[in-house]
């Protein structure tokens, strides 16, 4: 499919979500330059047509909107402006998005930083995995200038279903933290009712159709639901990177002084999992976890 308002776009980071966001780009005619800290990683997507640098300086000298999609705040701070970082390949036309999960108050910082190169910035988080990535399908959250917003409107276009402009730099952080504050309590509330399904006697499967027919099933329950009840957690967003935000989450939460006790306690059993080398797995393997200390604690 070939897109009529191509750009030249620049992918930072091609782990799971960068390289559907690049598949995407690439399959709607945008012109995509790449890199990625493990070079081995960009291999597939040279394949696809995407140009691989060795820099991010070097894909900002190539694109006008650059997209990083990284793991945390180390990794975006060095991205951009570390050695031979983004603003070292400034040029009038560039822009630049995260895309990385982040809290907010570091994101106005960053977006700060930028603006003293005289780069405009956005955070642009996304909702839905690279399976939705790759089909266009995402839900795209949107902080920073509109007109910025505006003049990269088109690669949005080509990832997403829907995009929301929330307001200044951080608003879109913010909403894509209460996201996935949601994802991560669904995952333990699911993993619980299956384990205490199958104690209880009852077919897991059986428990997932019998809460798949009423009001309270979720998209979750529906799609993840039955990969959990047989123990398949093939990752398509780390539990890691999981723990990582419910990090972000509590550090927010701390800075506006709101007190969310089930996000403390999800953040405990996530980096309890992440320690106990469940870290690799999806983040629904939270439930393999919470197996696991049940065995050993019967
Ligand atoms: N997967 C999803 O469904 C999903 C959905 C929404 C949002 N997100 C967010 O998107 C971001 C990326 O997630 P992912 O699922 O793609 O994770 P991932 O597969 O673990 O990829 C992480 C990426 O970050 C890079 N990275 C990590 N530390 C770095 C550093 N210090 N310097 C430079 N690069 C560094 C990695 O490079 P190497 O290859 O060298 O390690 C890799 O490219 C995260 O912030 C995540 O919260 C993910």
């Amino acid at each position: 499919m070939k897109h009529n308002n191509v750009m030249n776009v620049g992918i930072i980071g091609t782990g799971l979500l960068g390289s559907a966001v690049a598949t995407r780009l690439l399959n709607t005619g945008h012109n995509v330059t790449i890199y990625n800290r493990t070079l081995e990683k960009t291999k597939p997507l040279e394949v696809l047509g995407a140009h691989v640098t060795e820099s991010p300086k070097k894909v900002a000298e190539r694109s006008d909107l650059v997209i990083t999609i990284v793991k945390d705040l180390d990794a975006v701070e060095a991205i951009s402006f570390g050695k031979d970082g983004i603003v070292f390949g400034k040029h009038e036309k560039l822009i630049v998005s995260d895309m990385s999960t982040i809290n907010p108050m570091s994101s106005r910082k960053i977006s700060q930083k930028y603006s003293q190169y005289g780069i405009p910035m956005m955070d642009s988080p996304v909702m839905g995995g690279p399976a939705l990535a790759e089909k266009g399908q995402l839900v795209v959250m949107i902080g920073g200038k509109k007109d910025v917003y505006e003049r990269c409107k088109t690669v949005f276009d080509s990832i997403a279903e829907r995009t929301f402009f929330l307001g200044d730099n951080g608003m879109a952080d913010a909403m894509k933290l209460a996201m996935n504050l949601q994802i991560s309590l669904l995952a333990l509330s699911l993993s619980e009712g299956i384990i205490f399904s199958k104690k209880a006697g009852l077919d897991p499967l059986v428990f997932l159709e019998v809460l798949n027919s009423t009001y309270f099933k979720t998209g979750m329950s529906t799609l993840k639901g039955p990969k959990m009840a047989r123990g398949v957690f093939e990752p398509s967003f780390f539990l890691s990177v999981m723990q990582k935000d419910l990090d972000e989450i509590n550090y927010t939460a701390e800075q506006l002084k709101v007190n969310l006790p089930a996000a403390r306690l999800a953040r405990e059993l996530y980096q309890k999992a992440a320690k106990d080398g469940f870290a690799e797995m999806d983040y629904t393997g939270i439930m393999a976890y919470l197996e696991k200390i049940n065995k050993s604690n019967s």
